[in-house]
């Protein structure tokens, strides 16, 4: 059962190690898709026909959106809750969203190295859980 709670520091710790990323998008959204493929090879079919560059800078970019609006749960719920909507028309169920968190914390681990530090791990997967809540709730 996720604790549900974002404190200040974890949206801090999410927002330095993002930037982290940023420069190094494209290997990052890579190394993502990759990983989701190894660990949930059933996805992989799902992005048969889907550009996987322009597939990487949209997920990179919309990080950054959801990043930045961290402050603001009213912006952010709305915003997750559309893209669950438009997750229910791509096929993808709910029980698949914690295949993205595994497959997201693993990418962030091996981008960051030894900046992946616990508290870094914990920041992100407590707001990966708050926001999934979010696009999953289009599902009810
Ligand atoms: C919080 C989690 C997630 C985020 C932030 C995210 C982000 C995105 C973004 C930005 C797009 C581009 C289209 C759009 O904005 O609607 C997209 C499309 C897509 N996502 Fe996700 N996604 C998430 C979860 C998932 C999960 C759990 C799956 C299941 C494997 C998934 C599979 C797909 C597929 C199949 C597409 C459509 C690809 C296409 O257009 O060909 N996503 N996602």
């Amino acid at each position: 059962m996720p604790s549900m709670m974002l404190t200040d520091q974890h949206r801090v710790l999410v927002t330095e190690s993002f930037a982290l990323l940023v420069p190094i998008s494209d290997d990052a959204a890579a190394v993502f898709y990759q990983q989701l493929w190894t660990i949930a090879p059933e996805t992989k079919p799902m992005f048969q026909s889907t550009d996987m560059a322009a597939q990487g800078l949209k997920l990179m970019q919309t990080l950054g959106v959801i990043v930045r609006a961290l402050h603001d749960l009213e912006t952010i719920r709305p915003f997750m809750r559309e893209l669950g909507q438009r997750h229910i028309g791509y096929g993808v169920t709910a029980d698949q969203y914690v295949l993205v968190k595994v497959a997201l914390l693993y990418m962030i681990e091996y981008c960051l190295g030894d900046k992946f530090t616990p508290e870094v791990r914990a920041a992100w997967d407590e707001a990966y859980d708050m926001l999934a809540s979010f696009a999953i709730a289009a599902y009810e």
